[in-house]
């Protein structure tokens, strides 16, 4: 019998699992990478600008992810709380995306527009000055320092082998753009956008 052979023969066994495993991965993989509601941006999403960037890069270095999820998932519960809830177009210049699963803090996908730049230079110093019951930690320093200009055009270069359409233009003027900016300036000019792609139902 045939299926005798394959049962005493762990070699065949294991190379005919691994047939089997992978068309399963496939077929549930491979057609997510041509729905264009998984690659094409949303109507409407402009890559970071950047000093927008610069300020993702400050949020990634700093952890905030660590705490803060991006993801509203299609819940009436999230969708009250924070906005639509969020779809893979308004993620595709995200590399890598800050989608997370941690959430010490509230959800941030559509936190744009929710408060003053004002409001967020107070709470990133010292969170208790506006929330009082927060465990947030402060980011004072970000405040002192400088964005470093010298690379911001290498990583826009790197974001357009990804995909993201940057222009010659966009490139040449990024240290340019950078140039004076804080690296609270930035964080705060990322904040801002997050998620305004998508007009927020509240
Ligand atoms: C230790 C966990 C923790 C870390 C790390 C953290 N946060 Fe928070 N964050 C919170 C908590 C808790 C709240 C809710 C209380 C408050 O508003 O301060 C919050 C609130 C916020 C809010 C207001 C959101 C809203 O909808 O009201 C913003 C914006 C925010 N955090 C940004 C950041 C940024 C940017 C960083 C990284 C520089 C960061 N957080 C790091 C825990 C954290």
């Amino acid at each position: 019998m045939s299926h005798e052979k394959i049962e005493t023969n762990i070699g065949l066994m294991a190379i005919l699992i691994v047939l089997v495993i992978s068309v399963g991965g496939l077929v549930e993989i491979v057609p997510l990478f041509f729905l264009k509601d998984t690659t094409q941006p949303v109507a409407g999403l402009k890559p970071y600008t950047a000093v927008q960037l610069e300020g993702r890069d400050v949020y990634i270095r700093e952890g905030c992810y660590g705490c803060h999820s991006q993801m509203i998932r299609p819940f009436r519960a999230e969708t009250e709380r924070y906005g639509h809830y969020s779809v893979a177009g308004e993620f595709v210049y995200d590399h890598p995306f800050q989608w997370g699963s941690k959430r010490t803090g509230p959800d941030l996908a559509r936190v744009g527009g929710r408060y003053s730049d004002e409001w967020h230079r107070v709470h990133l110093i010292n969170p208790r000055d506006v929330v009082p019951e927060s465990n947030m930690p402060g980011y004072p320093w970000l405040e002192e320092k400088k964005i470093d200009g010298s690379k911001t055009a290498t990583k826009m270069k790197a974001m357009r082998t990804l995909g993201v359409p940057y222009s010659d233009a966009d490139i040449a003027g990024a240290k340019g753009a950078v140039s004076g900016k804080t690296e609270m300036d930035a964080l705060i000019a990322y904040l801002q956008v997050m998620g305004t792609s998508i007009k927020a139902r509240r």
